[in-house]
């Protein structure tokens, strides 16, 4: 019966179905899926914390309730995610403690500070741009659930991207102290965006990786370097518009590829980062702690109005 139902998943996958929670799946498939949709929550939770950072200073109370809102969109992503990787049969409250324990990890992008308001456009133009070149692909993936959970979560990006554009827009035609600011913040995100896409597919950097499989089983769509590839094509036109320069000197277009090139990536920050060691790791699982304590009574209060919920009914 096992052998039956492992060749339904792979005629599934062969012939681009989705695979759902009731589907016999391979034990490695349901693993990868876990850690990766895990990493995927656990980054928006914690990307909550860089933006949250400005709401009390953004520069006036339409950009303070755009911004409010973003970050609430951005935990309501962290609950569709545990709840679809709750379909694969983990828990979110053992998802949460591997997540403050170091055992799960979060997106690179949000261990490093957010300085300025520019900043706060830098991460919606870039670090939300990145996001969602990641995440179209993933509204196909094979796995039913988590597809579905991203066909809404990237028409949020999107706008989250646009409000970071026209963020840096405003400030483009703004002040030369303006200008500085948004020139200084693109500096510091560019690289760290481009790290979002994960370890190189080739070359010396490479790493042994979970790409091929991924490919295979329909999970990912295109490899780390072909998304990052199209994020720098979609984004050096942009950086112009705003009339601001990368801080790549080996970026230049190349007319043979049609794309453009750019200059190497630091992957030891990379994984110095990713082993705990960026500017702000500490700070953000910190956080994330107190918060998760201070929020106990709320969970309590829950629990115990569903449980009265649930006796009611019954009577
Ligand atoms: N940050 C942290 N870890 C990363 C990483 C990054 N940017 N990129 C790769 N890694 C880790 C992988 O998890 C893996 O670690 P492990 O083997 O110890 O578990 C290792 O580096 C090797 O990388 P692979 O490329 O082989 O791993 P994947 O096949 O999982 O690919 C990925 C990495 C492309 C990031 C993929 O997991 C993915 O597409 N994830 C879903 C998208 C996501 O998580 N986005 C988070 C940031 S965007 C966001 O949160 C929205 C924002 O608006 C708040």
């Amino acid at each position: 019966a096992l052998a039956e139902h492992m060749a339904y998943f792979d005629r599934l996958v062969a012939d681009d179905q989705r695979i759902e929670p009731r589907d016999a799946m391979p034990e490695a498939y349901r693993k990868t899926l876990i850690r990766q949709i895990a990493q995927h929550a656990h980054s928006e939770i914690i990307g909550m914390q860089p933006e949250g950072n400005w709401i009390s200073r953004a520069p006036s109370l339409r950009r303070k309730a755009i911004l409010m809102a973003k970050v609430q969109d951005e935990a309501g992503h962290g609950l569709y995610l545990y709840s679809a990787a709750e379909t694969l049969g983990v828990d979110r409250s053992e998802l949460l403690d591997k997540l403050h324990s170091g055992q799960q990890k979060y997106s690179s992008i949000f261990n490093y500070p957010t300085l300025t308001w520019a900043d706060v456009g830098a991460i919606g133009w870039l670090v939300d741009g990145a996001a969602i070149m990641n995440q179209v692909p993933l509204c196909r993936c094979s796995y039913g659930p988590y597809a579905r959970a991203m066909v809404r979560v990237c028409k949020e990006e999107s706008f989250h991207q646009r409000q970071g554009f026209e963020i840096l827009w405003t400030l483009s035609k703004g002040t030369d102290a303006q200008r500085a600011m948004l020139q200084d913040a693109a500096d510091r995100w560019w690289w760290p965006a481009l790290m979002m896409f994960g370890p190189p597919d080739s070359g010396e950097k490479a790493t042994e990786g979970h790409t091929a499989q991924s490919m295979a089983w329909g999970i990912k769509r295109f490899t780390n370097d072909d998304l990052r590839q199209k994020f720098v094509d979609m984004t050096v036109p942009q950086a112009h518009k705003l009339g601001i320069t990368l801080p790549d000197p080996d970026l230049r277009w190349n007319e043979e590829r049609g794309h453009w090139d750019f200059g190497q990536i630091d992957w030891d920050e990379f994984w110095r980062v990713l082993k705990g060691d960026g500017p702000c790791n500490a700070q953000r699982i910190a956080t994330r702690v107190a918060a998760h304590e201070d929020g106990a009574w709320v969970r309590e209060a829950a629990a115990a109005h569903a449980e009265k919920v649930v006796a009611r009914a019954a009577q």
